[in-house]
């Protein structure tokens, strides 16, 4: 059995701002095992980034403070690294990517400045030894040695991803933060991005939190998946599980219900009103405005979480089994 890279403990987070607070991370609760992928997907605003900020330590310069829970690394509570192993953390354990991976690219340094950087912020090889890594990562992505010496400019789309591919594998991250990584992108290149992305992280034994609005995106990469609503995780289990079972009735109406029987095709379907207010914690289920099947008692008191076995578990006082 896999071990836990990621564990993110019944975390919650809020933010101060001038209208008052907001309770924006609400007991988070889940994991990411060695070597998998895991899905958050959720409308806007429920808390998607804001929790990979939180994993990655950045939220407390975007003024998101910890109310409660913990997030574990490899069994180290991220909250007590000092400044030297948060360095190490950023830097070499984590890798976030977002939307547009040519961002990731300096558009007044050549390929091979940026690939010799990316091993020396690494560290743990001399200038001779990465030359040679990069060399051999080159060929693995049928990458030409001719492109070190272009600027990013010259290059095509296709072969600037490639490259992008490249830096992630001579980063090594042990954990990918994938943020909406193809929305910036043509449709004709997503796919093949996708591709590379996955085809790294089964190579290389990564593992990547991969968040997208796009549920044929989520279903291609995905291992297990997170649905969030209104800062909490509504609902997680496995792929098979969420596409073939989905029993909250907020990720049931993310699926057009035409496909409930398979893995859906599509995009969400449209879902009458607003997400909650943050500024207040609601006393019962954050849903229950636009729940088509909320009684009384879903207004009244936070739904307890239900478990429907293999790690499949949803926060519904009247599952949809
Ligand atoms: N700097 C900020 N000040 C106040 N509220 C913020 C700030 N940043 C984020 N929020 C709020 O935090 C909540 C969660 O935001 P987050 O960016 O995590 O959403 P998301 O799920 O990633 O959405 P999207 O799909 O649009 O990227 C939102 O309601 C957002 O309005
Ligand atoms: S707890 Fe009630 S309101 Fe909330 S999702 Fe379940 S049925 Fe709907
Ligand atoms: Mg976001």
């Amino acid at each position: 059995m896999s071990e836990k890279l990621l564990e993110v403990n019944h975390y919650s987070a809020e933010m101060k701002t001038d209208g008052g607070t907001l309770y924006i991370l609400q007991d988070i609760n889940f994991h990411v095992n060695e070597d998998e992928c895991f899905g958050i997907i959720g409308e806007s605003g429920c808390g998607k980034t804001m929790t990979s900020m939180a994993i990655l330590r950045y939220g407390e310069r975007l003024g998101l403070a910890r109310s409660g829970g913990e997030i574990l690394f490899q069994g180290e509570n991220v909250e007590s690294f000092g400044r030297k192993r948060l360095k190490e953390y950023n830097g070499k354990d984590t890798l976030i990517i977002l939307q547009d991976p040519m961002q990731a690219l300096d558009p007044l340094f050549t390929i091979e400045k940026q690939l010799l950087e990316t091993v020396k912020a690494r560290g743990g090889a001399s200038k001779a030894e990465a030359r040679e890594e990069i060399r051999e990562v080159l060929k693995k992505l049928s990458i030409s040695e001719e492109k070190l010496k272009c600027y990013p400019h010259e290059l095509s789309g296709g072969m600037l991803q490639r490259i992008v591919g490249a830096m992630v594998i001579l980063h090594k991250p042990k954990l990918i933060i994938a943020d909406e990584p193809t929305t910036a992108l043509d449709v004709s290149i997503q796919l093949q991005y996708l591709k590379l992305l996955k085809q790294i992280q089964k190579e290389y034994h990564t593992s990547i939190i991969f968040i997208s609005h796009d549920i044929k995106v989520i279903s291609m990469m995905c291992d297990r998946i997170a649905v969030m609503y209104g800062g909490r995780v509504v609902e997680q289990g496995t792929k098979e599980q969420l596409f073939s079972s989905p029993v909250h009735p907020y990720t049931r109406a993310l699926f057009k219900s035409g496909n409930m029987g398979g893995i859906p095709q599509d995009r969400y379907e449209t879902i009458e009103g607003n997400p909650p207010d943050l500024h207040e914690k609601s006393e019962g289920c954050p849903f229950a405005d636009r729940c088509k099947h909320a009684r009384e008692k879903c207004h009244k008191a936070l739904p307890e979480l239900q478990e429907f076995g293999d790690g499949h578990e949803a926060l519904c006082w009247r599952p949809r089994i």
